[in-house]
């Protein structure tokens, strides 16, 4: 019998790859993707469990990444959709280079929805398939110092609920994962070290991967990760957002780093 198959965005480092470490410890075959080289050493750590693993090195920003990425799926039905490349952009929105925050909003939106069109009209055709869309709990607020970011991450986890109320009838299921601040090497990318929660400890990526896999084997609509993760969006959908707003500019503001 042939193996269960998985796309998961996002591989190379953090949430990502454990994500796609787990997949294949569970016994799926995978197809991974990310825009940097470490791509290719990520597949090695994952070819351990025993996986087939192809891999596509593509700017999932662009529709032409996407393109690439389906294409190396040919034509194998999909069992799973892991989309969880995405990635962050600290400072002052004014001070940010808007090209940069263009590829935020087209790697976290654009690209991951486009992805999920792709693959989910394909598990409709056959109507089997689970999809996990990494949101996060940025989305309940709004993000100063990260404001361009929190948006996309609001947006995911809006879409991924109402995509699973549009597939209620079918054997599809959407799950979004919502992490709080975990210890990967997302505040780097976003140049946000020299803040508080660039700095503060975060949670462990594979325990933030294994809450989400999990999810999305039991087919669960949504999953905050961690208990302080859980009451703080409990709090934040009762708090008033310029509450929120001037909360976050505590850990996103440049220069709140403890010393
Ligand atoms: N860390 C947190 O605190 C946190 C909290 C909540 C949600 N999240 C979400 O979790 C997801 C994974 O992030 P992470 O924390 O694990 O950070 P990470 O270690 O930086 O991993 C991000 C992954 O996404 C890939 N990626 C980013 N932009 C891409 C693009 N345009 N095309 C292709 N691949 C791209 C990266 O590959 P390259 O390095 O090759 O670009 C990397 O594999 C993201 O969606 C993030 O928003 C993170």
């Amino acid at each position: 019998m042939s193996k269960p198959f998985a796309i998961v965005t996002g591989a190379s480092s953090g949430i990502g790859l454990e994500l796609a470490t787990i997949c294949a410890q569970e016994g799926f075959d995978l197809l991974i993707a990310a825009d940097r080289p470490e791509i290719h050493t990520a597949a090695q750590r994952i070819r351990d469990f025993e996986a087939e693993v192809t891999v596509v090195e593509t700017d999932l920003a662009t529709t032409e990444g996407v393109d690439q990425l389906w294409a190396a799926a040919a034509g194998k039905p999909v069992d799973a959709l892991l989309a969880n490349a995405g990635h962050g952009l600290g400072h002052a929105f004014l001070d940010q280079d808007f090209e940069q925050v263009r590829h935020v909003i087209d790697t976290n939106i654009t690209g991951t929805i486009y992805l999920v069109h792709k693959v989910g009209n394909d598990m409709r055709r056959r109507n089997s398939g689970r999809i996990l869309i990494v949101g996060s709990i940025a989305g309940f607020t709004p993000g100063s110092f990260q404001a361009v970011y929190n948006g996309t991450k609001a947006f995911l986890n809006s879409f991924s609920f109402a995509l699973r109320e549009e597939l209620k009838d079918t054997k599809i299921t959407v799950t979004c994962l919502m992490p709080g601040a975990t210890e990967t090497e997302f505040f780097r990318r976003a140049e946000m070290m020299d803040t508080a929660v660039g700095t503060a400890e975060k949670d462990d990526p594979a325990e933030v991967a294994n809450i989400g896999f999990d999810a999305m084997m039991k087919g669960e609509g949504d999953v905050v990760s961690g208990l302080k993760n859980k009451v703080q969006s409990a709090a934040a959908n009762v708090i008033p957002a310029g509450v929120l707003a001037s909360q976050h500019r505590k850990m996103a503001e440049p220069g709140t780093a403890k010393k």
